[in-house]
């Protein structure tokens, strides 16, 4: 049962073969996906043979497969985690009812809305992604890099399957529009802001995979408790390989933060000037990259009061984070949230009902994960003997999403003047001159076990192959 078809064209769990309809939609969308892989997916890539990782199983003991594999064969499939006999809604007004296992009428437009602003994100991160290959630190980390492209690929598959399935016509629609938004264009970009934005170096990447796609862990646990069957089995499934792209993440920041520490200890200094001239990158960029990074992805969560938020819990699609180990009634009528707001020029909390802060409540959550890896980071410099700590940026710096979107705050939590913030910019966002000189750095390395001498080789390689394994086969 948990094993998947790969003697079919489109690998699954899910038989296909049964539903001849479907599986016609799906093999006619097939080749505009791998068109698009062609033009949007990784640049100058496909003809390497890449050490991936493919799902084979759904069984969380054994369900990659670990082979090289040019990316363009790879076996993008759809893999639902095994169904719960009778399960049941378990939040909202329908808590208690069977869940369902087909879209209910009545939320079918919200649902649609939900899994297209889902999928959207998982091709916007591949192209924003593109030209990374070209400049990776090491084989190692090229892997890694065509392994997140991959598998979000595969997330797009995920979502395309429940639009193909269970919408219809308008699904097939949203499904081709997939694949025609681009990020970052100006007329048809992708639907949120940070899947806009570059990610031109590594350190960018590192941070995304870090940040960005910690938040793809929030929105799929939300949704792995909804109350629409399929999706909470399909975005389950998604979970096991959204664990990678996060430990690529902080690994990598990790790595940075490590090679720095050496050279300041090396030069028994912290002047960046001269960490710059020895070709590592000074912590204080290190934490404007945190900052940008940490403050445009907690903008994806949404307004912090949203009566969509709201409806979209209560009419129990998507729940909070680990919605089945809280121990309350799981309904959260007649409940209250604390937010922050701006009154006479300051910031303070003010309570709301909780179902309209369910944006806030996850947004909340996603932060304390956020925190704990950044803790781990500042572990590296403890050992180091270096004093200088990373910390994130106060909730309200630099958004643009929601109440402080129209307000200047910065990293400590103080509310500026415009003046105030354009004067101090430069220390807390990266300039134009942060990012040249990050540029700089980035020059492919593509021999087995050589890095970058801005980056600390990893502690261990991947699937148990050493650090100097040929990760990646040029042609
Ligand atoms: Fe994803
Ligand atoms: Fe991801």
């Amino acid at each position: 049962m948990s094993t998947i078809n790969y003697s079919e064209k489109i690998p699954n769990n899910v038989n296909l073969a049964d539903d001849r309809t479907l599986q016609r939609a799906l093999e006619q969308w097939q080749p505009n996906f791998l068109s698009w892989w062609g033009d949007m997916g990784p640049d100058g890539s496909h003809g390497y043979d890449v050490y991936l990782r493919t799902a084979v199983s759904v069984d969380p003991g054994g369900w990659a497969h670990f082979d090289h594999v040019k990316m363009p064969d790879y076996r993008w499939g759809i893999f639902l985690s095994p169904g719960e006999a009778d399960r049941k809604i378990h939040f909202g007004e329908h808590k208690g009812e069977a869940a369902w296992q087909d879209v209910p009428g009545e939320h079918r437009a919200n649902l649609r809305r939900i899994i297209v602003t889902q999928g959207d994100t998982e091709p916007a991160s591949v192209e924003q992604q593109r030209h990374l290959g070209l400049t990776a630190p090491s084989m190692y980390d090229l892997r890694n890099l065509f392994q997140v492209n991959v598998e979000e690929g595969r997330h797009l598959w995920a979502m395309v399957y429940l639009l193909h399935r269970y919408f219809g016509r308008d699904g097939r629609e949203e499904a081709e529009a997939l694949l025609e938004r681009r990020s970052g264009d100006d007329d048809n970009p992708r639907i949120l802001g940070a899947f806009n934005e570059r990610t031109p170096d590594w350190l960018s990447f590192f941070m995304f995979t870090y940040f960005t796609d910690r938040d793809g862990k929030f929105q799929l646990s939300a949704l792995a408790e909804s109350g629409f069957d399929p999706l909470a089995r399909t975005t389950k499934f998604m979970l096991t390989e959204e664990a990678h792209h996060m430990f690529v993440g902080e690994s990598g920041v990790s790595r940075v933060v490590q090679r720095t520490a050496q050279a300041m200890n090396e030069l028994k200094t912290d002047d960046a000037a001269k960490l710059r001239a020895a070709g590592v990158i000074d912590l204080p960029t290190i934490q404007r990259y945190l900052n940008f990074h940490y403050s445009v992805t907690i903008d994806l969560f949404g307004a912090d009061q949203s009566s969509n938020a709201a409806t979209f819990y209560n009419s129990g699609l998507k729940g909070r984070y680990e919605e089945s180990k809280r121990d309350d009634d799981h309904r959260l009528t007649g409940q209250s949230y604390k937010l922050l707001d701006v009154q006479d020029g300051k910031l303070v909390e003010r309570e709301v009902p909780m179902l309209n802060a369910m944006n806030e409540v996850l947004r909340d959550d996603y932060i304390k994960d956020s925190v704990a890896g950044v803790n781990r980071w500042n572990k590296v410099l403890e050992k180091a003997g270096i004093d200088f700590r990373l910390t994130v940026p106060h909730k309200a710096f630099n958004r643009q999403i929601g109440t402080f979107a129209n307000v200047f705050v910065s990293p400590d939590g103080s509310l500026l003047s415009e003046t105030q913030w354009a004067a101090n910019e430069a220390k807390w966002l990266p300039s134009a001159e942060d990012r040249a000189y990050v540029a700089s750095l980035m020059g492919r390395v593509a021999e087995p076990g050589k890095f970058a001498n801005w980056i600390a080789p990893p502690a261990m390689g991947i699937n148990r192959q050493p650090i100097d394994f040929e990760y990646v086969r040029f042609d």
